[in-house]
């Protein structure tokens, strides 16, 4: 820990908790860089996905393979921009086909251990705010401020129908995208290796009924609180 120049700040919590966006905007106001590790694990799935490495062909997965999917990471001012070659999949990496596949390749252990040591690099130097599932029980376990999101599962589905730009969902699309969550939710937690988990030492925040200002200023009291204890120490 000591190489690094400042904090990290993880915020973990399942599917569309508001975890990437809120770490964002916490990110924006630090002046630190924002890592959506979700981001790795999607554009790993839509490489083997576009290379024809269909699931079934997942189980048999090795290092080299991984390597050979052409996905890399590269800090930018805010962030990290995820690579497939020469090119930055974002839409690709949010299409429904990914998402529907995502949670299984996250279960395989050739794969936690791949992304956990470029997860590592890339928060090396501090001055990070990482969102994802086991940011701080695994791959930030000495993360300074650690946050556990959460918020009743239709709540997360609307934000999740809203965010692809759905007007004012219907109660029948409320209801397939919280089986299409909860789904995803189980095979997050039930999984053997790295579980969605609430860190011991984490903020738990509910948010279903915080606006999206209200978690952001909850999550800055924190850092601040924390940031003034080290600087005293
Ligand atoms: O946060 P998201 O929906 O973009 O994450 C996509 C998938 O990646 C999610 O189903 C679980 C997996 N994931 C993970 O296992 N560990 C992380 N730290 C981040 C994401």
């Amino acid at each position: 820990m000591t190489e690094r120049e400042g904090l990290v700040v993880t915020i973990d919590g399942p599917a569309g908790s508001g975890k990437s966006s809120t770490a964002r905007e916490v990110a924006r106001r630090l002046g630190f860089r924002h890592m959506d590790s979700g981001a790795f694990y999607r554009a790993l799935t839509y490489g083997l996905l576009d290379a024809g490495v269909g699931p079934g062909r997942w189980e048999g997965l090795t290092t080299p393979d991984l390597e050979g999917v052409g996905v890399s990471v590269q800090p930018t001012d805010m962030g990290f921009r995820v690579l497939l070659g020469s090119r930055s999949p974002e839409a690709e990496i949010r299409s429904s086909r990914v998402t529907a596949h995502v949670s299984r390749l996250a279960g395989l252990s050739v794969v936690r251990s791949w992304l956990l040591g470029i997860q590592r690099d890339a928060g090396r130097a501090g001055r990070l705010v990482a969102d994802g599932r086991d940011m701080g029980t695994v791959v930030f376990p000495g993360a300074e401020v650690k946050v556990f999101l959460t918020a009743d599962l239709p709540e997360r589905a609307r934000r999740r129908l809203t965010e692809q730009g759905v007007v004012g969902p219907s109660a029948a699309e409320i209801v397939r995208e919280t089986a299409r969550i909860g789904e995803r939710d189980r095979g997050d937690s039930e999984r053997e290796l790295s579980p969605l988990r609430c860190p011991e030492d984490a903020l738990e925040l509910d948010t279903t009924y915080l606006t999206f200002e209200e978690q952001v200023k909850a999550i800055m009291e924190r850092v601040r609180e924390v940031d003034g204890l080290l600087r005293q120490a």
